[in-house]
């Protein structure tokens, strides 16, 4: 085994060479992917070639399955663990979620258990004349929270915020139903990463509405201002996708954001899986 992990030398992320995850990981492999995985935060491997079953059989290793949303409305037909994110209509219909998060975020912080991590695998990718377009950027909530000066820190750790469903705007309506389900939720805006104990800003512009314990006002002033943090040039790694790419993200110590700069007939389709969380803490 020649495996590499070769890091972007950005605040986080890091590539994975060697692997062909076609095949079966073994478990003294997966260990080094996992520890590589908990560390860097965004891990990608270039060049694969894997079926849905292969992508959801490499999902489960990481624990259980998380179905979502999007799951519901977008799956790939007889396989109900991937959605399909794209801007790709086949007879009038889109055949995937088009935009599944053009502002910073962390995947379904709204829910109770939000998932430990996310897997998108590329299959087809835009690009104009070479030049690739639909990238993906990804922030260091730990670098950021890292880079706090020591007054701010003691100011917020331990706060809990409120996290509202119906905060963000999304490519679809939600139903009524899935609102219900969706209740606000607290969470801490300081979290501890379960596996390296690093600790991580948790707060999103669009899905938190109060900070316990703080004004209204404040709290919004608050909730910009630690969310301006958490994305400036400092902490980011952006990726610019090939097909054959899988990256994958770990949801307490990134946020992310697709960028929205192609449309048709410059085509993009990617899968994605999602890992089961744990309550944050
Ligand atoms: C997601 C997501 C970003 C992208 O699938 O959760 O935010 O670039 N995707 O498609
Ligand atoms: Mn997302």
């Amino acid at each position: 085994m020649n495996l590499e992990i070769i890091p972007t030398g950005a605040a986080l992320a890091a590539e994975v060479r060697g692997l062909d995850l076609s095949q079966p990981v073994d478990d003294a492999t997966f260990a080094v992917i996992e520890q590589a995985y908990d560390e860097y935060g965004v891990l990608f491997f270039r060049d694969q070639r894997i079926t849905p079953e292969q992508h959801v059989a490499f999902t489960r290793r990481f624990g259980e399955i998380e179905l979502n949303i999007f799951g519901e409305r977008w799956s790939v037909p007889g396989c109900p663990e991937i959605v399909v994110v794209s801007n790709i209509t086949e007879d009038g219909k889109p055949i995937g979620v088009r935009r599944a998060g053009e502002n910073w975020h962390s995947d379904m912080c709204y829910t109770a258990r939000p998932p430990r991590g996310t897997i998108l695998y590329a299959i087809e990718t835009p690009e104009l004349h070479g030049l690739p377009l639909g990238d993906t950027e990804f922030a260091s909530a730990a670098a950021a929270w890292d880079a706090l000066p020591e007054s701010m820190r003691r100011h917020i750790d331990g706060r809990h915020a409120v996290f509202d469903f119906t905060g963000r705007k999304r490519s679809f309506q939600p139903t009524r139903e899935e609102i219900e389900r969706n209740p606000p939720v607290r969470h801490p805006i300081v979290r501890t990463h379960p596996k390296t104990g690093r600790k991580c800003l948790y707060v999103m512009r669009d899905d938190c509405t109060g900070i316990e314990g703080i004004a209204a006002e404040d709290a919004e002033v608050l909730i910009c201002a630690l969310a301006d943090h958490i994305v400036k040039p400092q902490f980011i790694y952006r990726h610019h996708w090939r097909p054959g790419d899988l990256l994958m993200w770990d949801n307490c110590t990134v946020q992310h954001r697709a960028i929205q700069d192609y449309n048709l007939p410059l085509r993009r389709k990617m899968y994605r899986t999602t890992m089961g969380g744990a309550v944050p803490v």
